[in-house]
């Protein structure tokens, strides 16, 4: 009885989420609006299935809000995401540890911040991250990496600029390089980033995809094709 009398709390509180995710992210950049979020909300869950003890309460709701604001669209500002976050979770009377537990896959679910190192994984934020980074690859990947290119004014490809190796956050976060360099600098390094199960597994398909993608890429630019 208990059960069923939280299930339904938890399905109206997932319900108003998706409607403050959505609002909130009405003219949000394409690869980053309501549809990412979405796909990391389902993907999660899949990926949750696989794990033992995760909080679905937790999953979900870092899933739904982990992009509510990220910071290069809101002046490098990294607090703004937690912040809105907070207030709406408080404002339905989420208690405070499921807020906090949720605050933290916020804060450390970005492939930024990975140049540092953290102690704040949790078996929720491991679901999440692996999630956000499986919707950075594969054809998803692709599409959504070209969006963003365009929506930055910058060039495809450009053979005298080389991809680059970040060492630091600094580095990655300032980067203007070409877009298909960002598979160099980015998305081809998420495989060996996974860390659960579910996640390692459905990597290596959108992996293999994008090396695919990428050699087709280059024969067609080089004229051989
Ligand atoms: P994170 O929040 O984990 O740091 P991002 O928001 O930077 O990740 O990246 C999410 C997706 O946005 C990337 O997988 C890519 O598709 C796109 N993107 C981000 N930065 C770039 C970039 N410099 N060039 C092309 N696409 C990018
Ligand atoms: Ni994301």
């Amino acid at each position: 009885m208990m059960d069923i009398t939280n299930n339904k709390l938890d399905t109206a509180l997932i319900d108003s989420t998706i409607d403050f995710v959505k609002q909130t992210l009405a003219h949000a950049e394409g690869g980053h609006d309501w549809w990412h979020v979405y796909r990391v909300w389902k993907l999660s869950k899949t990926i949750a299935h696989g794990e033992n003890e995760a909080n679905m309460l937790v999953v979900e709701l870092g899933a739904l809000l982990h992009d509510i604001a990220d910071a290069k669209f809101h002046d490098g500002d990294e607090t703004i995401g937690s912040k809105l976050a907070s207030d709406f979770l408080k404002s339905k009377q989420v208690e405070k540890d499921i807020i906090d537990r949720v605050l933290n896959i916020i804060q450390n679910i970005s492939f930024k911040n990975s140049f540092e190192s953290s102690t704040t994984q949790s078996i929720e934020l491991n679901i999440v991250q692996d999630a956000d980074r499986l919707d950075a690859m594969g054809a998803i990947g692709v599409a959504r990496t070209f969006n963003y290119g365009g929506f930055k004014n910058r060039e495809i490809y450009n053979p005298n600029i080389k991809p680059e190796t970040f060492l630091t956050k600094e580095a990655y976060k300032n980067s203007i390089t070409p877009t298909i360099n960002h598979f160099y600098e980015k998305l081809l390094l998420l495989k060996d980033k996974m860390t659960t199960s579910t996640g390692k597994q459905l990597a290596i398909q959108r992996h293999r995809f994008m090396e695919t993608y990428l050699k087709e890429f280059f024969d067609e630019w080089n004229g051989k094709r």
